[in-house]
């Protein structure tokens, strides 16, 4: 089947210019300003943006955590993405501590068999021996050059001294560590603080967590990458303090990639102040929302390639999951809904605002994290023999996000209210059409192989 889009704005990582797509099958075969071949479907798509399907590089679907289970399976998450306009998910395959990579890579799999959307999967390191070390061969056979580790989370975090040797091993192999930074011990102190003050309201979760704690592990983390001469990165990056760290690594001559996530970059620690509990406590995550400056210094980061993707973090809870720490602040579920929402929120508040072009916008959700996690160029572009993932985004469209109707089995969103410049209007993955209007068909994903990075 052949399908004509016509008379839109194609945008690269580099360019948006005028030109029409050509799909035939799964892929794309041409990309030129007027192409005349005929098709067995013509989309107009005049005044409407093409953008190569969104990327989101840190999903948490179907994940046990917290005493419970996350709202979203890879079902209703990948539909969630989707209508988001994100054609692959990268998720996080999470063995428990004790378990092998293996397992825990079995048990992705079953997962995400129901996945509609294209998926691939990191392995977290939770736990770091000689038997764990002697499956990393068998990861990268599977496409899997990227880990994750944890510096909190009792039941996640591996310490420096492992961490720096997973670090040197996976390096060796030509693979890439992201990892989570926090001081977990001084967390730890301060939490008891709190508790022992008898205080127990939800802005404890980001007092707590301060951004200058995220901030000195990531110094560790960097200085123990350097140890271990080993690229790296830096996820779900939310302060101005922690990009300093990053701003002194690279002088050094160290590779660093900075991922952030739409929240860090549109809500601030307000949020977490709210009279009402369960309105601030729908926005606990780890690390916590920050302040308005953060924002701007991670905007500037997009702009000035400080910072290389926005990926979500997709972590979500049903408000009845969030009440299960109304009386312990450190029992509420941490995580936020954001891949239904990514694309529309970095584009009103991003590029309609004047903050970054329509190039950063697509080298940050498309192009970076393809060339990132190695899958670049059948992902992450709109050119001739890549995967015909389309978004038709349309400035004209504006509407307002609420949790109604959505995809995402989550029943809030941290931007009720939001008012979008512009829509998805369609999107299409390997060719075949997956949402109309925020209509989301029933379609299958496909597991990919990755290879290593080419950023
Ligand atoms: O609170 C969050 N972010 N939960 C998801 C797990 C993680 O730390 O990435
Ligand atoms: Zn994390
Ligand atoms: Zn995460």
């Amino acid at each position: 089947m052949k399908r004509l889009f016509r008379g839109g704005t194609v945008v690269s990582g580099s360019a948006a210019f005028r030109a029409d797509v050509l799909t035939e099958g799964e892929k794309i075969i041409r990309v030129a300003p007027e192409i005349e071949e005929s098709a067995d479907e013509v989309v107009d798509c005049s005044g409407k943006l093409l953008l190569p399907g969104f990327i989101d590089a840190h999903t948490h679907f179907d994940l046990d955590v917290c005493n419970t289970t996350t709202a979203d399976d890879f079902y209703s998450g990948s539909r969630a993405a989707l209508r988001g306009g994100t054609t692959t998910v990268i998720d996080f395959a999470c063995p428990n501590k004790g378990e092998s990579l293996g397992y825990g890579l079995e048990l992705w799999h079953k997962k995400a068999e129901k996945c509609q959307c294209d998926y691939g999967f990191h392995m977290t390191i939770d736990d770091w021996n000689e038997s764990i070390e002697a499956e990393l061969d068998d990861m990268f056979a599977a496409g899997i050059p990227t880990f994750k580790m944890y510096m909190t989370y009792p039941a996640m975090m591996i310490g420096d001294g492992p961490m720096y040797e997973a670090m040197k091993a996976i390096h060796a192999r030509g693979g890439l560590c992201g990892v989570h930074c926090e001081n977990s011990g001084v967390i730890d102190s301060l939490v008891a603080e709190k508790k022992a003050a008898g205080e127990n309201s939800v802005c404890c979760h980001p007092e707590t967590r301060p951004d200058y704690l995220e901030a000195e592990a990531v110094s560790r983390l960097l200085r123990i990458a350097q140890a271990a001469d080993s690229p790296i990165i830096i996820v779900h990056t939310t302060n101005a303090a922690a990009m300093e760290e990053v701003a002194h690594a690279r002088d050094r001559g160290q590779t660093v990639y900075v991922e952030t996530c739409p929240q860090y970059l549109t809500l601030d620690k307000s949020c977490y102040y709210q009279e009402d509990w369960l309105e601030s406590a729908k926005y606990v995550c780890s690390p916590p929302l920050r302040t308005e400056y953060d924002q701007a210094v991670l905007w500037q980061g997009l702009r000035d390639g400080a910072v290389q993707t926005v990926s979500t973090d997709h972590c979500s809870f049903t408000t009845a999951q969030k009440l299960a720490g109304k009386d312990s602040f450190t029992a509420i579920p941490g995580g936020m809904p954001g891949v239904e929402t990514r694309g529309e929120v970095v584009y009103t508040a991003g590029v309609a605002s004047g903050r970054i072009d329509l190039p950063t916008f697509v080298r940050a959700l498309s192009e970076n994290p393809a060339r990132l996690y190695g899958l670049y160029p059948r992902k992450g572009v709109l050119a001739a023999g890549s995967d015909a993932d389309i978004v038709i985004y349309d400035p004209a469209a504006d509407h307002v996000l609420t949790a109604e109707g959505t995809a995402s089995k989550c029943d809030y969103s941290p931007y009720e209210g939001f008012k979008t410049v512009g829509s998805i209007e369609q999107v299409y993955l390997r060719n075949a059409l997956a949402v109309n209007h925020g209509a989301v068909q029933e379609t299958q994903g496909i597991y990919l192989k990755r290879g290593a990075s080419t950023l």
